[in-house]
C-alpha cells in the first residue's frame, strides 16, 4: 500500500519548453485518481516520471514518504498498463504473466500459483496457453492488466489503457479495472482524455492543463462546480456569459457574484421565458439519441441548448431562460 506525494515537478524535453510546470499532487493510499486532460498536456510525461522511465529533472516524488528519484524502475514495484498492450508476441499468455515474477527470483511453485491466481481473478484462465495474436484487443488488454497486477504492485499506473478498444468493450473493461482496484485496494493513477470514463470510476479527478493541475476534486464536484473556464469547457459547459452583460440585463443570481464570467450547462438552459431571459434564433437542431441539441445564435454568441423533448425547429426565434440556480461562477484567470 502506498501514498504518492508529487511536489513542484517540472519537466522539459527541450530547453525553454516546460511540459510540466511546478506540478504538485497527492494521491492517497488505495485511491483511484484520474488525470484528465487534452492530448499533449503532459499526462504521459507525468506517469513516465513516476514510473522512472524518464529521470526527474526538478521536484520530488515520494511514495509512502520515500523519495524515489534514485530508485531504479524495476525496484519501484509499480504495475504499468499502456494504450498499446505491449505483450511479448512470442510468449503464451501464461509466460507473459510470469515474466515479471521470474525477474523477481521467486521459486517456481510460488510463481505458478501467483500467475494462476491472477489469471483467475481477471477471468483469463481458459486463455492461458494461447499466444497474444490469438486474442482480441480487449482480451490482450486484460492480459496486460493481469501482467501488471501479477507482481502485486504497490502502485498501478494506467496510461489510456482503454483507448484502443471499441465503445462497448471500453465500458466493460473500465468496470473491470474498477472492480479489481477496489478488490485489491491498490493506489492507482488512471490517465485518460475521456471524461465519462474517468468520472465513472475515479475517487478523485485531477484536471490537467498546460503542465499544471487546474482542479483536483471528486467527479461530482468537478461536474457541478468547475472552477475555471478551461475546466468548464473540458466537461461540456459550452455556454459562457459575462457577468457585466448579465447585470446590464438585470439578471438575477442565487448569490453575490464576484468573478467576471458565468457558465451554464446546455441541458440547464430552458426554452421559454423565465427569470433570466435572452432572445435567440435556432440555427441548427440535432437529434442525439437521448436529447435534442439546438445551436442558438444570440447577442452574446452562439449557445448550445439540450432538451429531452423536441421543443423547437431550425430558424425559429425563441426565448431562452437561464435559471439562476444553474448559473455557475468561474474564477478570473
Ligand atoms: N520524447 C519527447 N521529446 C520531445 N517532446 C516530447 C516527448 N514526449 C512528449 N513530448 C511533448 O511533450 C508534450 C506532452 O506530451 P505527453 O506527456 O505525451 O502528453 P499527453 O500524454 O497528455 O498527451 C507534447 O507536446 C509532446 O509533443
Ligand atoms: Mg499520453
Amino acid at each position: 500500500m502506498a501514498n504518492i506525494e508529487i511536489t513542484d515537478l517540472s519537466m522539459s524535453y527541450q530547453k525553454d519548453k516546460k511540459i510540466l510546470d511546478d506540478l504538485s499532487l497527492n494521491i492517497k493510499d488505495g485511491e483511484l485518481l484520474s488525470i484528465l486532460g487534452p492530448s499533449g498536456c503532459g499526462k504521459t510525461t507525468m506517469l513516465r516520471l513516476i514510473s522512472g522511465l524518464i529521470p526527474i529533472q526538478k521536484g520530488t516524488i515520494r511514495v509512502s514518504g520515500k523519495d524515489i528519484s534514485k530508485v531504479p524502475v524495476y525496484k519501484r514495484n509499480f504495475g504499468m498498463v499502456f494504450q498499446s498492450y505491449a505483450l511479448f508476441p512470442h510468449m503464451t499468455i501464461f509466460q507473459n504473466i510470469t515474466f515479471g515474477l521470474k525477474r523477481r527470483k521467486l521459486d517456481k511453485k510460488t510463481i505458478e500459483k501467483k500467475a494462476l491466481d491472477i489469471l483467475d481473478i481477471t477471468g483469463l484462465s481458459n486463455l492461458k496457453d494461447r499466444m497474444p495474436s490469438e486474442l482480441s484487443g480487449g482480451q490482450q488488454q486484460r492480459v496486460s492488466l493481469a501482467r501488471a497486477l501479477a507482481i502485486n504492485p504497490s502502485v498501478l499506473l494506467l496510461d489510456e489503457p482503454l483507448s484502443n478498444l471499441d465503445a462497448k468493450l471500453r465500458i466493460e473493461m473500465r468496470e473491470e479495472i474498477h472492480r479489481l482496484q477496489q478488490k485489491l485496494k491498490m493506489t492507482t493513477i488512471f490517465v485518460t482524455h475521456d471524461q465519462e470514463e474517468c468520472f465513472a470510476i475515479s475517487d478523485r479527478v485531477a484536471l490537467m492543463n498546460k503542465g499544471q493541475i487546474e482542479q483536483l476534486d471528486t467527479p461530482q464536484n468537478i461536474y457541478k462546480n468547475p472552477k475555471t473556464e478551461f475546466v468548464a469547457r473540458f466537461i461540456g459547459y459550452d455556454n459562457f456569459i459575462s457577468k457585466e452583460w448579465a447585470e446590464s440585463k438585470q439578471w438575477q443570481f442565487h448569490k453575490e457574484i464576484t468573478g467576471k464570467l458565468l457558465t451554464i450547462r446546455p441541458e440547464n438552459i430552458e426554452i421559454g421565458s423565465g427569470e433570466n431571459n435572452l432572445l435567440g434564433k435556432v440555427i441548427s437542431k440535432n437529434f442525439l439519441g437521448n436529447y435534442y441539441q439546438y445551436i442558438v445564435e444570440t447577442e452574446i454568441g452562439t449557445l448550445k441548448v439540450n432538451t429531452t423533448e423536441d421543443q423547437s425547429s431550425t430558424n425559429a426565434e425563441i426565448t431562452l431562460n437561464f435559471p439562476k440556480q444553474s448559473l455557475i461562477e468561474l474564477e478570473d484567470k
